[in-house]
């Protein structure tokens, strides 16, 4: 079984997260510079005229970690829960999805072995 999480958190906090995650041994990971919004259509800040009909797309940072066992899956996404939380609205989300395929192109190692830790 082969496990994608994906979180979309704040750009500030994407050291603290890839840190909790080197913590419990997680150190495959991929990061990305986005631009997101969510429920509050990314609007900061009330200030706008036209704000109800706009989407303010705001910088975020989107991760992915992918785990060959479904083991951990529950223990990524609460250090990932911890590490980018602040309370406030625009923390992000986390996803978690079951993968068809996997394969390590170096030794065409497939499944669960392409994406456990090589020599
Ligand atoms: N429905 C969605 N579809 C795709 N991406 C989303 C969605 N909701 C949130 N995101 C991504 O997550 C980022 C952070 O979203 P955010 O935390 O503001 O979600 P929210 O549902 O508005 O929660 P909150 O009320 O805590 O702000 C967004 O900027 C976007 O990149
Ligand atoms: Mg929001």
């Amino acid at each position: 079984m082969i496990v994608k999480i994906e979180a979309y958190i704040r750009e500030d906090k994407m050291e603290d997260v890839i840190d909790a995650l080197a913590t419990i041994d997680i150190h495959g990971i991929t990061c990305y510079q986005v631009m997101g919004c969510g429920s509050q259509h990314g609007v900061k800040e009330y200030t706008r005229g036209k704000q109800e009909v706009e989407l303010h797309l705001l910088p975020k940072i989107k991760i992915e970690v992918l785990l060959s066992t479904e083991k951990c899956e529950q223990r990524v996404i609460d250090t990932i829960q911890k590490a980018a939380y602040t309370g406030e609205k625009g923390d992000g989300k986390i996803l978690s999805y079951d993968v068809r395929s996997a394969m390590r192109i170096r030794t065409h190692e497939t499944g669960p072995e392409a994406i456990q830790p090589s020599d």
